[in-house]
């Protein structure tokens, strides 16, 4: 039996423009998702997830892939799917996962598990995998399921801290920082990352030189992120969120309630505020160093935000526990 676990995300600048091949900064949030697996025997893929609306599930091996999925089970089968694809087994497995997210946050459940499952595997079947191996295994997985996406989610699961990112894994550079003074503001709203991701596909296409520009813009944003964050210069790091906020709002992700979480926060002090991920609602960041943090965090509130206390630049997948039943 093996247990392991993979912690959320939360993008800090380069949203969108990261499918489109620029870098992206992305920091790992300290609400983990476990995964415990256990061979079963069978012939079945058996999983029971309760925190994400699933009491039990079951399909035979034959069967893993087919029919349509239900939306907490897609990641887990697909990757399974693809893992027994590569090294087939002669029995099932039992799998239960055990979620730390307030669903609904936007902190990347769905990437989560389908590291912590993959991680858990590979680990019960004592297969060595590097970082990049694990990193394809899964991202084939997420395209399998949602067809769209850079991957940079499933980096900071893997990796953990804070990481420049291109896709898919081309770059990964772990940024060395201590602290990253930051308030998460929750809309109220989920939004549905591949639809946004769609729809600034589909306005690119129309408009494609005008959104390039703003892709460029955004990647040169990254790369001074990546040196301000190294010399830990909050107040730039501000401006530049702020900045990257202006670009995603001509992206036309943005929306009415982020807007309002985001002035509320700069108003109140924030050096600069913006949403983290695809937009729609989810979740918004503001810069905001200790004499200002509880201001921002009220304003925030009182704007009809939630704030979220996580912990960020949190430790990458690890298995947990692993014994011989
Ligand atoms: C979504 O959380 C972030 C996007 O950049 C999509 C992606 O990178 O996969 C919008």
């Amino acid at each position: 039996m093996v247990t392991a676990s993979a912690p959320g995300k939360l993008l800090l600048l380069g949203d969108h423009s990261v499918v489109y091949g620029h870098p992206c900064i992305v920091t790992a949030v300290d609400q983990r998702l476990q995964v415990t697996i256990e061979k079963n025997g069978k012939d079945s893929f058996h999983l029971s997830a309760p925190d994400l609306g699933l009491e039990a599930y079951t399909k035979t091996i034959g069967e893993l892939g087919e029919k349509e999925l239900p939306k907490s089970v897609r990641f887990v089968e697909m990757l399974y799917k693809r893992f027994l694809d590569k090294h087939p087994q002669d029995h099932g497995i039992n799998v239960t996962t055990k979620s730390e997210f307030e669903s609904g946050f936007g902190f990347g459940s769905s990437s989560a598990v389908t590291v912590a499952f993959a991680k858990a595997l590979v680990s019960l079947y004592q297969i060595e995998l590097t970082n990049q191996e694990l990193f394809h295994l899964c991202y084939q997985a997420v395209l399998d399921v949602q067809g769209v996406g850079s991957g940079f989610d499933i980096a900071a699961a893997i990796w953990g801290g804070t990481l420049y990112y291109v896709s898919p894994a081309k770059v990964v550079e772990t940024l060395e920082i201590e602290k990253l003074p930051l308030i998460v503001g929750y809309t109220g709203i989920k939004a549905d990352t591949p639809t946004l991701v769609r729809m600034v596909a589909a306005q690119r296409a129309k408009h494609r030189s005008y959104y390039n520009n703003l892709f460029a813009q955004a990647s040169d944003l990254v790369e001074q992120g990546k040196e301000v964050l190294k010399r830990q210069d909050w107040k730039t790091l501000g401006k530049l969120m702020h900045h990257n906020q202006s670009l995603l709002a001509d992206m036309e992700v943005s929306s009415l309630e982020l807007d309002r979480l985001i002035d509320a926060a700069e108003q109140a002090g924030s050096d600069g505020a913006k949403l983290s991920g695809a937009g729609g609602g989810d979740c918004m960041i503001a810069l905001a160093e200790s004499t200002v943090t509880d201001s921002v965090s009220k304003a925030i509130e009182a704007a009809g935000g939630k704030v979220q206390n996580v912990s960020l630049n949190a430790e990458g997948v690890r298995v947990e526990s692993s014994t011989e039943v």
